[in-house]
């Protein structure tokens, strides 16, 4: 069955120095800390992947926040996924709604990030969700069927097996607007039977659905106690040690 999973995004934030001591710091709390009831992940910057790394046990996972649409060559600036599996991450955040919204990221780019990331054997962390106006106005199930098709209806049965699936309403991001759990496992369920249509049930009763946006200690457990939302993406509350283990005891 699916793994319930609490993944941190820190995104821009935090300098090398303040970067390791909030992993270090994670990983010392999720040691310590008694039945634990899901995978933990840390999503950070480029520049901190390899020393990150070198700092965790094998208990706390680590990904990318990003990775390249091309696997190498003359592309000033970015990275690839063999260079991000090189520093021993295992995961990357792919679509999410900020690098779609401010470096414009379509489906055609995300499907060949994705595809690089598979073959680097590393696990994308493939965000969806509408934005405000989309969900005002009733096409938030339908946006986020497309945004899945688009990218991701090209794998096999068995590639797609291998992704952790995030819905992030862009609404709720870092403005301190969490969608209501029932929000959250309305679209949830929509998103595991779009998977099924496809794939077949078991596939989509085998997939990991995260919910993010706004998710914080206070509301962690409210939404990972519904029936599709199997754990969370968590941004600004992953920038503390303590509240992101607020959120990874919510399980
Ligand atoms: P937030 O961000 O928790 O700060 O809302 C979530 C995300 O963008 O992944």
């Amino acid at each position: 069955m699916r793994k319930n999973i609490v993944a941190g995004n820190w995104k821009m934030n935090t300098t090398l120095a303040e970067g390791v001591g909030l992993a270090k710091d994670v990983n010392e709390a999720l040691k310590n800390a008694a039945d634990v009831k899901c995978d933990v992940v840390i999503c950070v910057p480029f520049t901190h992947l390899a020393p990150v790394a070198a700092v965790i046990d094998g208990k706390l996972g680590l990904g990318a926040e990003n990775c390249a649409d091309h696997v190498k060559g003359a592309y000033t600036g970015e990275v690839s996924a063999p260079m991000v599996a090189s520093t021993g991450a295992k995961y990357v955040i792919l679509g999410h709604s900020e690098r779609r919204q401010y470096y414009g990221e379509t489906s055609a780019i995300l499907k060949e990030k994705v595809n690089l990331a598979l073959a680097e054997n590393l696990t994308p962390i493939f965000c969806i969700g509408e934005v405000l106006e989309e969900r005002e106005n009733g096409t938030f199930l339908d946006v986020v069927t497309r945004q899945i098709r688009e990218a991701l209806f090209g794998l096999s049965a068995e590639d797609f097996g291998k992704l952790i699936l995030a819905y992030e309403p862009v609404w709720a991001i870092g403005t301190g607007k969490t969608a209501t759990a029932d929000q959250a496992q309305e679209m949830h369920a929509h998103i595991r039977g779009v998977i099924a249509e496809k794939y077949g049930k078991e596939v989509a009763d085998n997939c990991s659905i995260l919910y993010g946006g706004s998710c914080k200690p206070s509301n962690a457990k409210e939404l990972f106690a519904k029936a599709d939302v199997d754990g969370g993406l968590i941004g600004g509350a992953a920038l503390d040690a303590a509240s992101f283990m607020g959120i990874v005891t919510a399980f």
